[in-house]
């Protein structure tokens, strides 16, 4: 397969559910919840938010996730929950216009709404619908820092193989720390 030309994707219509989770487009009035969910320390542990995490950190997510959208860069949902379309957490792809044919994928639940298996569904939903818009996407990679076992769980029950640890990589506040490679191939089974 060739690789692809870059172009970003349009947003699913209808949104993409399971039935238990609805990925949508994040909107300006999800802010208090976002800015309620990511003040969590352990959101803060694995991702580098801002801490302490306010309303206009949310609001800045917001404007990031609108423009990547635009750019292609960095799609970006809302998980709500399927019955009462409550916002429990966000996930995206990474892009970069540069690599097409490979992606990441980058999520977070609100506290109340984990250990319920949401953020596995909300990344299978997210991975095929980005392997099922782009045929030259071939390699979905997901990266967690080490030591972050919830994270690396959600990968593999969603299809991801553990490929090994990459030192010193991710950007993490002020330093580059260890982080565990996971990937899915389009060419996996169930992908
Ligand atoms: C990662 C995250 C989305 C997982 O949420 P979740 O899917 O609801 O996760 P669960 O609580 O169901 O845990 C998933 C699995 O990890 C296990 N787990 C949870 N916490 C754990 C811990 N501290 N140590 C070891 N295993 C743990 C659970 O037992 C479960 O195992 P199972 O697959 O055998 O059932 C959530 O913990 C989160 O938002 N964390 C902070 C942000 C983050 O780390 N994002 C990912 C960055 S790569």
């Amino acid at each position: 397969m060739a690789i692809p030309l870059f172009r970003p994707f349009p947003p699913p219509e209808p949104p993409l559910t399971d039935g238990i989770v609805i990925l949508r487009l994040p909107r300006d009035a999800d802010a208090p919840a976002i800015a309620a969910a990511c003040g969590d320390p352990e959101i803060a542990r694995w991702i580098p938010v801002p801490v302490p995490y306010g309303l206009e950190d949310a609001r800045a997510f917001l404007a990031a996730a609108g423009a990547g959208w635009a750019s292609g860069r960095e799609p970006t949902f809302v998980i709500a929950d399927a019955t009462s379309r409550e916002l429990v957490g966000a996930v995206a792809v990474h892009r970069h216009p540069d690599e097409p044919g490979k992606a990441a994928v980058g999520y977070w639940l609100a506290p109340q709404a984990r250990g319920r298996g949401l953020a596995t569904r909300a990344v299978r939903l997210i991975v095929r619908w980005a392997f099922g818009l782009e045929a030259g996407l071939v390699r979905m990679e997901l990266l967690t820092l080490v030591g972050n076992e919830a994270s690396g769980r959600v990968a593999l029950r969603s299809g991801f193989v553990r490929e090994g640890v990459l030192r010193r990589y991710l950007p993490f506040r002020d330093r580059l720390v260890d982080a565990v490679m996971f990937a899915r191939l389009r060419d996996d089974e169930g992908a």
